[in-house]
């Protein structure tokens, strides 16, 4: 039978509030969403007051998974609400800016508020644009796949909360078995370790995501999940460069960011202020990657800079980030891409897996003994 709404409500009401409140009572839950076995809401309360809260939230956790039918459960807690004066320092995202350097593993890099980076993960990069459609996602899953294929043990985090697309690319269903009851076990694509909000909120729900609770979703999607021993993990972030993804970048510990552009001057602009982003939060900036570089004719075989092809390498050049890469625009990338079979995969031998291999090299001579290059350059973006 169905798990209802109800039956987590009626669950909820043995889990005490801190101030002795039955939790559905406390005036603090999100809309409960049910669907499939998975169970998904948030407890919002002050930002000052979040430490008594967190065996709440375990608590709820606990109570929800312990009904019949329940396969998941995720529980967030969001501080919306201003601190109260004197109280805890909400995150902000200027407070990366001048923040302390990065120093050692993948834990210590990222603004200061990233969380520490899962045991066993030894550099999480995230993949990004300032512009949506550029080809992120389907360059995120051929990269990582590309570094799988050069010996590195690969996860995918899918960081697009809200549009979430790892599961679709990988042709992945189902839904992640827990470990004991409480951590969730990554699910297998093509042979990365990956995790996505997909696999636990239904397709059709709509994700009205407040600010805070894509941040407490983020942060457990990284904590929470066994991701066991990874030498990367890439990080498909949502598109654009707001608050949204300045906050983010800076949860994340990231040791790097590669930035995807296509090669027009307005793409470019985008990209630029994504390597701007990066630059506040003292990340550095491990290339650009210009997709949908040039076409190649599949019939007569005429190679054609529909774009303006090279608009990205230029672009690197000027700012004194690394150039990693032309993918071209083909219609084989898109068809395998979006029917859940990427090229690199199901195509190892072909030219277009070469090309996302080149890349990964190159992000691994990026990430390799010395340690990425340089903090992306401050750079001033023009409105
Ligand atoms: N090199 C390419 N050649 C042909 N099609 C491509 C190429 N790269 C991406 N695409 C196609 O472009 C579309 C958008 O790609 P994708 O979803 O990877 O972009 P995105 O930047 O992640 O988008 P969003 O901002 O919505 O997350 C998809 O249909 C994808 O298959
Ligand atoms: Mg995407």
């Amino acid at each position: 039978m169905a798990v209802t709404k109800e039956q987590v409500l009626g669950a909820l009401g043995a889990v005490s509030a801190p101030d002795g409140k039955p939790l559905p009572q406390a005036g603090v839950l999100s809309d409960v969403v049910v669907g499939d076995g998975k169970v998904f809401f948030s407890i919002n309360v002050d930002a000052a007051a979040v430490q008594r809260w967190e065996p709440v939230r375990k608590a709820a956790e606990a109570a929800v998974r312990r009904i019949a039918g329940v396969q998941s459960a995720m529980v967030a807690l969001t501080a919306e609400r201003a601190p109260a004066a004197g109280g805890a320092q909400r995150p902000s995202p200027a407070a990366g800016r001048g923040g302390p350097g990065a120093h050692g593993g993948a834990g210590a890099r990222g603004g200061p508020n990233a969380a520490r980076a899962p045991e066993g993960v030894k550099a999480i990069i995230a993949v990004a644009s300032g512009k949506g459609g550029v080809g992120k996602s389907t360059t995120a899953v051929n990269l990582a796949l590309g570094l799988r294929d050069i010996g590195l043990k690969v996860g995918m985090l899918d960081a697009d909360i809200y549009g979430p697309s790892v599961p679709k690319l990988l042709a992945i269903r189902g839904r992640p078995q827990t470990l004991g009851g409480t951590r969730l076990l990554p699910m297998d694509g093509y042979g990365l370790k990956v995790m996505s909000i997909g696999f636990l909120v239904e397709e059709e729900t709509p994700m009205i995501w407040r600010g805070p609770m894509v941040m407490s979703a983020l942060t457990q999607m990284l904590r929470e999940v066994e991701w066991g021993e990874l030498d990367v993990m890439v990080v498909d972030m949502p598109p654009g460069t707001g608050d949204a993804q300045l906050t983010m970048a800076q949860q994340v510990p990231l040791a790097g960011a590669i930035i995807v552009s296509t090669p027009q001057d307005l793409a470019l602009i985008d990209a630029r202020r994504g390597i701007a982003m990066f630059g506040r939060v003292n990340v550095p900036v491990l290339g650009v990657v210009e997709n949908m570089s040039y076409f190649l004719c599949p019939h007569c075989g005429t190679r054609s800079d529909v774009f303006g092809h090279g608009g990205a390498r230029h672009e690197a050049e000027r700012l004194g980030v690394p150039f990693l890469g032309e993918v071209p625009l083909d219609i084989a990338i898109r068809e395998t891409s979006d029917s859940g079979r990427p090229v690199v995969a199901t195509d190892p031998d072909g030219a277009h897996a070469a090309v996302y291999r080149a890349i990964a090299t190159k992000v691994r001579e990026q990430l390799g003994g010395r340690g990425p290059t340089r903090p992306a350059p401050k750079i001033v973006v023009e409105a």
